[in-house]
């Protein structure tokens, strides 16, 4: 049994975000025992004894709802939009994890920026070879971390490197969800990676994959750029919309991750919210391709699950703050403000209830796993400033959202364990 001592940042039974100052947390064989204030946690655990880290701040580690393994080296690719952008850095790029020597070494590259970020857990895409999706799940299970991955399907409209065959793809899908879904925390997805790359007859067999191993996760891209869209409209003269295609499909489900979720109409958004599915946002990706404004107010009429995403190499940062800030920025444009609380959930327990791992993680609650992170809100010199003359919780998240970094996060625990950084001494 372990215990810190120290700020502790969670959320309520209405998912309010709650500061307490002085908190104790309390794991035991990698979940959360107990989490509350000092003195009564102390009281109900006689003889236990505890790390001072007062000072320092305990906050749930962040969720990505939507990153891409292959693309770490790819952020930072200037282009004309998205469609450009796939043909000219992105297939090519990923075209080099067929190497799994090289997707072993990237897989380890990426986990350590993910973690050093405070990303505890990530919806992410594989390339193409079976051996990247091997690479990430051996490096993740190595670090005992919850993931959600995939080896994307691609089998037309894609240069030979990263195509794949249709029922190849296929098969591979399946060996790796015998392989590796449900071991130790990982979790399988199946990746078609956007209805211009798939047939359908690959498409109705992921769906159909779905189906066959009901606790696996679907992850795919829509209605993000309007390139894309014209394509698929070409490509889909009958179908009603670009979600309509997928949802014919049988890929409109509950566990379901639609990326970007940009240009939808109010039916996609009623489909989306009645099927279960979610939408993953990615402001940084958004404004870096030139791709649109997610429509906050209309989501939230729709009631549909979402959560913040990076989406890197599309997205500039993996940092959660630099995600936050973005949606924060992008909501404004469009006259509504987004509470600091409602973008911190959006990254931890609301992105982990969009992958329907509410119940595990994304909060520090009793029961749930104990992946967690040390904060630092004096990590510079502007940050202790504006924290330390915050008069509210919503001022204090709002400092460390516009002023916060990787700096800010000094540690992150995965299972109890350190798994980036330093613990305060
Ligand atoms: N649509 C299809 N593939 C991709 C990708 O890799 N990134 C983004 N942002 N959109 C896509
Ligand atoms: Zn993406």
């Amino acid at each position: 049994m372990d215990a810190y001592r120290a700020a502790l940042l969670r959320f309520d039974e209405l998912d309010q975000p709650q500061r307490l100052e002085d908190a104790l947390l309390v794991v035991s064989e990698g979940r959360i025992l107990a989490a509350g204030p000092f003195a009564e946690v102390a009281a109900r655990h006689p003889g236990l004894s505890w790390s001072d880290w007062r000072g320092r701040t305990l906050a749930p580690g962040f969720v990505d709802a939507h990153v891409h393994f292959p693309q770490i080296d790819v952020i930072g690719s200037p282009a004309d939009g998205l469609l450009p952008w796939l043909e000219n850095y992105t297939f090519p790029h990923e075209a080099r994890f067929a190497d799994p020597a090289y997707a072993a070494q990237i897989a380890e590259v990426f986990l350590d920026e993910l973690l050093r970020h405070g990303i505890t857990t990530a919806m992410t895409y594989c390339s193409s070879h079976p051996a990247s999706a091997e690479a990430f799940f051996a490096a993740s299970e190595a670090r005992g971390l919850r993931m959600v991955a995939g080896k994307c399907l691609m089998d037309r409209n894609s240069p030979e490197p990263v195509r794949d065959d249709t029922h190849q793809g296929l098969r591979d899908s399946q060996a790796l969800i015998e392989r590796w879904h449900g071991r130790g925390r990982l979790g399988y997805a199946l990746t078609p990676r956007f209805a211009p790359s798939c047939t359908d007859a690959q498409m109705l067999g992921a769906a159909e994959l779905a189906r066959a191993y009901p606790g696996t996760w679907v992850q795919t891209h829509v209605a993000e750029n309007h390139d894309e869209i014209a394509w698929v409209r070409q490509l889909y003269p009958s179908a009603r919309s670009y979600l309509d295609v997928y949802d014919r499909l049988g890929l409109l489900r509950e566990r379901s991750m639609y990326a970007h979720c940009i240009h939808l109409d109010a039916e996609d958004r009623a489909r989306l919210a009645a099927s279960g599915a979610s939408a993953a946002v990615c402001p940084t990706s958004n404004l870096f391709l030139g791709s649109g404004l997610f429509d906050f107010t209309a989501a939230r009429a729709a009631g549909f699950h979402w959560g913040l995403a990076c989406d890197v190499g599309g997205g500039t940062s993996f940092s959660p703050f630099r995600t936050m800030l973005a949606a924060f920025e992008v909501a404004r444009l469009s006259g509504v403000t987004l509470s600091p609380g409602e973008l911190w959930y959006r990254h931890t327990l609301g992105a982990a209830r969009a992958m329907g791992l509410g119940d595990r993680i994304g909060n520090l609650a009793p029961g749930h796993e104990a992946d967690f992170l040390v904060l630092d809100d004096r990590a510079t010199p502007l940050l202790a400033r504006r924290t330390g003359a915050a008069n509210s919780l919503a001022e204090w998240l709002f400092a460390m959202i516009v002023l916060g970094d990787d700096r800010a996060v000094s540690a992150a625990l995965a299972q109890g364990r350190r798994v980036s950084g330093r613990l305060p001494a």
